[in-house]
């Protein structure tokens, strides 16, 4: 079957956009400014932490006079926000915050951030916004496995889908049979879940002995963790649906701060009217002009509790324009974290590369671990991927082989690859974390 079999991969009908979408670029950069003023005002005069920051860069909301002016105010980093543990960066009064979201991190506190009423209407928006672009019309039933909770991926997600006026199936994450159970069920026409955990879901119901195509499902839309084109065409092909990348982060508001379009898959529209992206080298910070490669940076237009100021996503990805919505621009599907680079014996290396060649590599399933080690004084990396059910056991070691010659000549590094029974590696029900780093130090 082709994609064009499935039901719900058209544009919207241009009359059921938001203004903002229907925007010229000028509108919009004068829309912009306008805001990015109130905010920097906002921030300045409200967090201590943006007074002194900007006192002692030298400047001041009012020396932004066009948007170009924004790159003399300095950045904000995460560990600004945990310095400021839990409400430091607040910039209204503890009464007019009706909900905060939390994201864990790996080490040390979490980040908190905060919503006034406005914020969370704003981000309904916004998510209304995605949900719709991805193919999403009032009356669809869309199966949230997004995880609820302090993660802002369900609530997010959910406020959004009630705001498009769809019905919203409150899953969250885990209990994987029942999942199924449930699509089966209720037959939703959407599901919200991470790329990771669909492959779950879709190996569950291959266990179950149904066939994940027949089901109702035609749109996934999957964020919150890196991946790639070849994924997309897994996904798309095992369950003959359409899969959308969502992006967002909790810092900047949480998921809907840029959706793909489903009638042009061709990456994501950044919604330029609440978020301002900018691109900048990840080394010292310097813009990157628009088409060029770097770390994605937001500032927040319109947030009332925790407007925050060219802040460092140590996302990598470009900026390039708009197309579905021509007033918006769009940004790559993201490549990777700088935190997520592994640098091996000079190189550096992104799990989503070694991602498209275990996707390219016949007989290897799409589940696999990055094990970094440590041989003498070198560092090594291996590959440890599952064998699809289907693949016979003599093939492994071909495949196996492949795989390695493949790294090196894309990639340019040697690793070594063990291929492992089907359904063996630990699966996620949210972010996955595929680097183990079994190094030793000293
Ligand atoms: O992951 C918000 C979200 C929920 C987005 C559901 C999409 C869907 P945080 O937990 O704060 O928020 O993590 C943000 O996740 O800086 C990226 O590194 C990564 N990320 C999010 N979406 C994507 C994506 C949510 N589509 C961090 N592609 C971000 C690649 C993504 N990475």
């Amino acid at each position: 079957m082709t994609a064009a079999t499935r039901r719900l991969g058209d544009a919207p009908d241009p009359a059921s956009l938001d203004d903002a979408e229907r925007m010229s670029v000028d509108e919009l950069r004068a829309l912009q400014l306008s805001r990015l003023r109130w905010t920097l005002h906002h921030a300045y005069d409200n967090v201590a932490f943006y007074k002194e920051a900007f006192d002692a860069a030298g400047v001041h909301p009012d020396d932004c006079r066009e948007l170009a002016d924004l790159a003399k105010f300095p950045t904000t980093t995460k560990a600004d926000l945990r310095d400021n543990y839990p409400f430091g960066m607040f910039a209204v009064a503890q009464e007019q915050v009706r909900r905060v979201h939390a994201s864990s991190g790996t080490t040390g506190r979490p980040t908190v951030v905060g919503y006034t009423e406005r914020d969370i209407g704003t981000w309904a928006t916004v998510m209304a916004r995605s949900i719709r672009a991805a193919g999403g019309r009032p009356g669809h039933r869309v199966h949230n496995a997004y995880g609820y909770g302090l993660f802002t991926g369900g609530l997010g997600a959910h406020y959004g889908i009630e705001k498009l006026g769809a019905t919203a199936i409150p899953v969250s994450g885990g209990m994987t049979p029942r999942q199924v159970q449930l699509i089966q069920d209720f037959r939703p026409d959407l599901i919200m879940v991470t790329p990771s955990y669909m492959l779950t879901v879709v190996d569950e119901f291959e266990k179950q002995g149904i066939d994940p195509r027949s089901s109702s499902l035609q749109v996934g839309i999957f964020g919150a963790e890196p991946w790639t084109e070849q994924m997309r065409l897994e996904i798309e092909d095992r369950m003959d649906m359409h899969a959308v990348d969502i992006y967002g982060l909790s810092e900047v508001m949480g998921p809907g701060v840029s959706q793909e379009c489903v009638e042009t898959k061709d990456g994501l529209h950044v919604w330029e009217d609440h978020f301002l992206p900018e691109v900048v080298d990840p080394l010292d910070a310097t813009p990157l002009p628009d088409g060029e490669q770097g770390e994605l940076l937001f500032t927040s237009l319109t947030k009332e509790a925790l407007p925050i100021i060219r802040y460092r996503t140590r996302d990598l990805t470009t900026l390039r324009p708009g197309t579905a919505r021509p007033g918006m621009r769009r940004m790559d599907k993201i490549t990777g974290r700088s935190d997520d680079m592994i640098i091996l014996r000079g190189v550096n290396v992104f799990p989503t590369q070694i991602e498209e060649i275990v996707l390219r590599t016949a007989g290897l399933a799409p589940h696999f671990q990055l094990v970094l080690g440590t041989k003498g004084r070198m560092d090594t990396l291996a590959v440890r991927v599952e064998a699809r059910p289907s693949t016979p056991v003599d093939r492994r070691v071909g495949a196996a082989a492949e795989l390695v010659k493949a790294v090196k000549d894309t990639v340019g590094v040697s690793v070594s690859c063990e291929v492992v029974d089907p359904d063996t590696l630990e699966r996620s029900v949210g972010k996955l974390q595929r680097l183990v780093d079994r190094r030793e130090r000293g």
